[in-house]
C-alpha cells in the first residue's frame, strides 16, 4: 500500500491532504521520517507518526469511550455536545459510529467502530450481547420489582413483554440490570413500567468487557485483541 493512501484509510483526509501532509515533512514511517507520499509501506508492521503523535496502523478502529453525561451520540446532535468531539478528529474521519446509543444524561461504557458488521454483532439481538447497566432510582428497590423486571414488563410498541437476563439489588435505591437487547430507553422505560424511575444510569459492561476502572470520563481507549474477544464471545439467553 502507498503511503498517501494508508494515511487516508486511518482518517488523515482526502488522497490529496494525505500527499500534502507527507510532502510537508509531517509523516514518519516506523519512527523514520518520509516525504515521499507514494513510497510502499507494509500495512501489517505499520506504525505512522502524524505531526510527531504516533498513530499505529489499523484496518478497523474499536474504540471503548467512557461517556460522560451531557453528551449525545449522534453526529448531529441537537442540545448536548456529541460524543464524536471527545475522539481525535482522524478518528471521526475515518468514520466510527457508536456501537447503540446512550441517552446524553447516561454515562459508561460505549463502544464506537467503524466496522459494520462488529457494530451490527455486538447490537444483535440475536446475539445477545449482554450489556449491564447499574441503575439509580427515585424510589426504593423493593424485592418484588427485581422479580417484576426478571419476569418481564409490557413497554409501548413492544409485541412481547421484555425482561431483564438478570437483575439484583446494589443498595436500597440501586440496581444491576442485565439487558441483552438495546431497545429505546429501554432500562428507563422497564424500570418505569415496574413502578419506579431512573435518577442517575450508568453502563458497567458490554459482552465480558467491562469499563476499565482507570478510564477516566471523557477518555477512550484502543481496543486490543483480547478486548475483542472478550465482546465476541457466545451468550447463551441464561436467565438469574
Ligand atoms: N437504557 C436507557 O434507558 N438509556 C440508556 O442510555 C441505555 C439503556
Amino acid at each position: 500500500m502507498k503511503l498517501f493512501r494508508a494515511l487516508q484509510t486511518q482518517g488523515f483526509g482526502s488522497r490529496k491532504a494525505c500527499r500534502l501532509r507527507v510532502r510537508a515533512g509531517t509523516v514518519a514511517v516506523n519512527g523514520v521520517d518520509c516525504t515521499d507520499p507514494d513510497v510502499e509501506v507494509d500495512p501489517g508492521s505499520l506504525e505512522l507518526s502524524v505531526d510527531g503523535e504516533r498513530w499505529p496502523f489499523r484496518e478497523h478502529a474499536y474504540l471503548a469511550l467512557h461517556k460522560p453525561a451531557g453528551y449525545e451520540c449522534s453526529h448531529q446532535p441537537s442540545h448536548h455536545p456529541g460524543v464524536f468531539a471527545l475522539l481525535p478528529a482522524p478518528l471521526v474521519q475515518r468514520g466510527v459510529q457508536c456501537v447503540g446509543r446512550l441517552d446524553q444524561d447516561t454515562t459508561g461504557l460505549l463502544l464506537l467502530s467503524d466496522d459494520g458488521q462488529f457494530i451490527h454483532r455486538m447490537i444483535s439481538p440475536k446475539k445477545g450481547v449482554p450489556k449491564v447497566y447499574c441503575a439509580r432510582c427515585a424510589e426504593p428497590v423493593a424485592p418484588a420489582m427485581l422479580d417484576v423486571l426478571r419476569a418481564g414488563v409490557r413497554l409501548r410498541d413492544e409485541p412481547a413483554p421484555v425482561a431483564a437476563l438478570a437483575c439484583t439489588s446494589v443498595d436500597d435505591h440501586t440496581l444491576q440490570l442485565t439487558l441483552a437487547e438495546g431497545k429505546y430507553h429501554q432500562v428507563k422505560r422497564m424500570i418505569a413500567a415496574a413502578g419506579n424511575s431512573v435518577v442517575a444510569l450508568h453502563r458497567e459492561s458490554i459482552g465480558a468487557y467491562v469499563l476499565p476502572a482507570d478510564l477516566a470520563p471523557g477518555s477512550w481507549r484502543w481496543l486490543e485483541t483480547e478486548d475483542l474477544e472478550r465482546l465476541e464471545r457466545t451468550w447463551p439467553f441464561v436467565k438469574s
